[in-house]
């Protein structure tokens, strides 16, 4: 199997990730399904779409026929048996919780055809983690885009041990096909790369700003101002979500033991509160606000 035998992707999760996801394999030619298990999210997700195409073709950036085309091409419902009858990739984009995520990969594997490669776009679970609830582990991969998921070029391609090089390659080449620039990560490892990276950033904002050296609206004008980031820690923590760092550092401790792995008070603060960040309307920054 190569790259050209995939016509038809199914997206798993229809949040904050997974419709943007959807939305872009369509506009690249894909025939996709877009599942969940919210009515909500996805009445979100094509209410999304049939306001984003529009306005691509307003700025130009896809003509009309393509803009038509991919409308077309991208479909929703919210059964994943329905959603995964004929699919050759599946991307799956649920919530981060490890056992939700090894029962829908058990539940895709049930209903995908058997050529079919799992894919998760989980941030920090290695693949190897999931793989054992399905009968194809050397199909199970991490294929992890960024946050937003129509903006940004990178997706990390990572290969556990179990994953074949067939499997490696198509995904590398329908990121590539979807206009985007995999990079191929040998082993896996926690974190993957980027976000260890920031991590380091963020661990470092957080410090900064729990031990009162500077407001986080500072910290960020630091990094944005200073370092050209585009944007700066805790606004990027809004986009992508307060209540995944909260797991994230939960989970984190839960494997080091670690107290400085730990979320700080601030952000347990908002995360009780349940302000998540922009998708809440609420996080660090308040966009209810004009
Ligand atoms: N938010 C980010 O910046 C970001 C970036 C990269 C990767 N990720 C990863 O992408 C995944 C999704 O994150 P998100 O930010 O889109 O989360 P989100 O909370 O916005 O969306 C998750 C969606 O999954 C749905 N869902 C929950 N259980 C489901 C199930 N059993 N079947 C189908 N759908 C189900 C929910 O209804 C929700 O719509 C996570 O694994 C996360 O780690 C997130």
């Amino acid at each position: 199997m190569d790259i050209n035998d995939i016509k038809t992707v199914c997206v798993v999760g229809a949040g904050n990730m997974g419709h943007q996801i959807a939305t872009l394999c369509a506009i690249h030619g894909f025939k996709t399904v877009c599942t969940d298990i919210s009515d909500e999210q996805l009445q979100k997700a094509e209410a999304f779409v049939d306001k984003y195409l529009p306005g691509r073709v307003e700025k130009e950036k896809l003509t009309a026929e393509q803009a038509k085309q991919a409308r077309e091409n991208i479909s929703f419902t919210n059964s994943l048996e329905e959603a995964c009858k004929e699919a050759d990739y599946v991307i799956e984009a649920a919530v981060e919780v490890l056992d939700i995520k090894r029962k829908v990969f058990a539940d895709m594997d049930k209903f995908a055809p058997p050529h079919a490669i799992l894919a998760t776009n989980s941030s920090f679970i290695v693949s190897s983690k999931i793989a054992d609830a399905t009968n194809r582990p050397d199909k199970v991969i991490n294929l992890h885009f960024f946050n937003p998921a129509l903006v940004m070029k990178l997706v990390e391609v990572v290969q556990g041990p179990h994953v074949s090089d067939e499997t490696r390659q198509i995904s590398m080449d329908l990121c590539t096909k979807i206009s985007k620039v995999p990079v191929h990560l040998k082993k896996e490892v926690d974190g993957f790369l980027l976000n260890r990276i920031f991590a380091v950033i963020g661990k470092e904002a957080n410090w900064l700003l729990e031990m009162g050296v500077a407001s986080f609206e500072d910290i960020d004008n630091a990094c944005v101002f200073g370092a050209g980031h585009p944007m700066g820690p805790f606004r990027l923590n809004d986009l992508t979500g307060l209540d995944l760092s909260y797991t994230i550092g939960m989970e984190n401790f839960r494997n080091t033991g670690d107290r400085a792995d730990l979320p700080g008070p601030s952000l347990v603060e908002h995360y009780l509160k349940g302000e998540f960040g922009q998708k809440t309307g609420k996080g660090w920054y308040d966009y209810t606000k004009k």
